[in-house]
């Protein structure tokens, strides 16, 4: 076997496939002949072992349970950065110098008034519609107001657009919301910084100031940063897919949200609250059973929060959430009974034969629940925090992949299973 080539025997002599090296983490074959030269496809449900496209963003060590942007550590810049900064590097691959930064802020901070006329488009939701439809469907709506965008294919009009998107979601996020609880939408302020302004448009009414309190900002900012990228994930590889169709970034972007509501993504944050708030309301409900009900192959129940395709030891992100949660709670003078039942479940999985064997171990969604929560925001809007987070790793994943030559349309193969070619019926011989 060559150094750059391995050798797959399908019985008809080796065919040879080109090698791939990663700059860290594991090594790839090229497949892409594999079936015009040996008649083979190969079965990935889920791609859980296929690598869809090379990538400079981020990296994960799922066994070691490290998380890079750009080679930096998740830790260092969750505790150092604004998210304005993330996004930043994400997008474009550097940190960003005083004056890029300054630059960069003021351009997203230009821009986040929404076009007039989408009011309207609020304003025809049924009132109880859940934020994450509304943002969704906003987001694709920001294309039809902002003519350029629907179809942009310069790298200025590409920026422009990034740009305007990352400006504008904290402004559709947070009418979705007054939407959802029937208050007047708040019109973003150019004197705040990114975290400030979405916060003043999600609580402030017309009679009331609000006092945006620094703690909430901090807690907010590395919340955000925690969720900015993960690579190649259930809601990025939809941005990726929908986008390799030559579809725009607002639409691709569009797509990927309704990819993360789901609960196995990030409707996970949601579902945690809702399975900590069932044991603590519940009294037949106890840690004990908890754990039985997820560990029994017949109940659908899963340990939500738990569990990840990558990792294979404690997710980083939680690990800086866990004790962050505290930390929060503690300075925000609050008390939460939900924090002592995660910490309660959390201490019984990771005792626990099946969830050590199955390296199951908590991941983002387990803790930002509760800091949500103490952070004022209400459930439905958790999954909305994990896509404004979300976006830049979206829109980094866009760009690149617009501009990687290796980009084809995503269109995956089969097994057939189903009936081979079988006579029609007439309707009366049925
Ligand atoms: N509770 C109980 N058992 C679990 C859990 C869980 N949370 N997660 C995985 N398992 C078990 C499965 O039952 C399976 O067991 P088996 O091999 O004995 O049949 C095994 O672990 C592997 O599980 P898969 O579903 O094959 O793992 P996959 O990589 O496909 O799924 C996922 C990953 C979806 C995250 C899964 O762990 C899960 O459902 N977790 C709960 C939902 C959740 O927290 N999602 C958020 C993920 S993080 C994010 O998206 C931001």
């Amino acid at each position: 076997m060559s150094e750059n080539t391995v050798h797959l025997d399908l019985g008809s002599g080796p065919t040879g496939l080109d090698v791939y090296q990663s700059t860290v983490g594991q090594p790839g074959f090229d497949i892409r002949k594999l079936r015009a030269t040996t008649g083979y496809v190969t079965f990935d449900p889920g791609f859980g072992n296929t690598a869809s496209a090379h990538s400079s963003i981020t990296y994960i060590d799922g066994a070691a349970g490290v998380l890079l942007h750009r080679g930096y550590r998740i830790e260092d810049l969750a505790q150092q950065c604004s998210f304005l900064e993330i996004s930043y590097l994400l997008l474009y691959g550097s940190l960003p110098t005083a004056a890029e930064l300054a630059t960069w802020t003021d351009q997203i901070g230009s821009q986040t008034l929404l076009n007039e006329e989408m009011r309207s488009f609020f304003d025809a939701f049924p009132r109880r519609s859940h934020p994450m439809a509304v943002l969704a469907s906003a987001t694709n709506a920001i294309s039809t107001f902002y003519d350029v965008y629907r179809r942009p294919m310069r790298a200025d009009e590409i920026d422009a657009g990034a740009r305007t998107l990352i400006a504008k979601l904290p402004t559709v996020a947070s009418w979705a919301y007054k939407k959802s609880i029937g208050e007047p939408y708040v019109y973003p302020d150019a004197k705040l910084g990114y975290v400030e302004n979405f916060l003043h448009m999600m609580f402030a009414t017309p009679v009331e100031e609000t006092t945006i309190d620094p703690v909430v900002v901090k807690a907010l900012n590395v919340l955000l940063i925690l969720h900015a990228d993960h690579e190649m994930n259930c809601s990025t590889s939809t941005v990726r897919g929908v986008g390799s169709s030559r579809a725009n970034m607002f639409t691709s972007v569009a797509a990927g949200m309704g990819a993360l509501w789901g609960p196995l993504h990030g409707g996970a944050n949601q579902a945690v609250i809702e399975m900590l708030q069932a044991i603590h309301d519940d009294p037949d409900a106890t840690i004990e059973s908890t754990i039985a009900r997820a560990k029994d192959k017949n109940d659908e129940f899963r340990l939500m929060g738990f569990g990840h395709r990558v990792y294979s030891n404690y997710d980083p992100r939680a690990r800086v959430l866990a004790s962050f949660a505290e930390d929060v709670l503690a300075r925000m003078g609050q008390d939460d009974p939900l924090l002592e039942i995660a910490r309660e479940l959390e201490a019984a999985a990771l005792s626990d034969d099946y969830f050590v064997d199955h390296k199951l171990f908590p991941n983002v969604d387990y803790y930002s629940g509760i800091i949500f929560r103490a952070l004022g925001f209400p459930l439905r809007m958790f999954t909305v925090l994990f896509a404004i987070g979300r976006l830049p790793g979206w829109i980094a994943h866009w760009m690149e992949m617009n501009l990687d030559p290796e980009t084809r349309i995503m269109r995956p193969r089969q097994l057939y299973i189903g009936e081979p070619e079988r006579p029609f019926p007439a309707l009366d011989d049925r």
